[in-house]
């Protein structure tokens, strides 16, 4: 089978980028953890040290390079705070959506992650996927990822971040977090990261059989 597209979509720390990587590995496909995207330009703003000026980041965001998602300090909170404020800005989108779209019909199969995927970057993917957890097991999770890599902060402020976030994400005019009717809901609150990789997994032999 050449195209294949996997599109997952939720709201932050849900277990999206984990199970986007895992699907890619035993599959095969190439994956893109679009996040990332808005998190380059976040961090080139901040680097920039000017106000937030929407011609300005789309200018960033039409020039990022394959070596800007690989950048040290993507993941740095206010670097997270600033990628969804970013990721409101209607030019920022459209600069960023071709890269997108052309990486989802990649031969050989593709696996996105991100808040828009299965509504506006791969409308037509055989595959959707969205993944959810409880606000404050995503928090938990979350606090347990930013320790393990030297960042200290408190449950409380993890999770009023988050939830700001996700507010945000799913209120702008555009693009806006959804789930579409014809994704399946994964729920991550009681699962392990083998169960729910076995889940998406499953899924995903499901529709290949389906559409071969
Ligand atoms: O998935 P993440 O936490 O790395 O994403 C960072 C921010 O980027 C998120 O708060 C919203 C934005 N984003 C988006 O608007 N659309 C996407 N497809 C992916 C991320």
């Amino acid at each position: 089978m050449r195209r294949f597209t996997v599109a997952i979509d939720g709201p932050a720390a849900a277990g999206k980028g984990t199970i986007g990587r895992a699907l890619a590995a035993r599959f095969g496909f190439a994956h893109l953890d679009t996040g990332l995207l808005y998190r380059a330009v976040a961090l080139k703003m901040l680097e920039a040290g000017g106000p937030l000026d929407a011609g300005h980041a789309a200018r960033i965001a039409r020039d990022l390079v394959p070596a800007d998602i690989e950048a040290l300090g993507l993941r740095r909170s206010e670097v997270t705070r600033e990628s969804s404020r970013i990721a409101a800005i209607p030019k920022v989108r459209s600069a960023l959506l071709d890269f997108q779209r052309s990486f989802s019909r990649r031969d050989g199969g593709a696996v996105l992650d991100g808040r828009d995927i299965a509504t506006v970057i791969a409308p037509d993917a055989e595959l959707k996927l969205y993944v959810t957890a409880e606000d404050d097991v995503r928090a938990r999770r979350r606090l347990k990822e930013l320790s393990n890599s030297g960042i200290h902060t408190t449950f409380g402020k993890v999770l009023a971040d988050l939830r700001e976030r996700d507010r945000r994400d799913q209120n702008r005019g555009l693009a806006a977090l959804r789930r579409t009717d014809d994704a399946i809901l994964l729920d991550t609150t009681e699962l392990s990261i083998a169960q729910a990789v076995e889940e998406a997994a499953a899924a995903v032999n499901e529709r290949f059989d389906a559409v071969r």
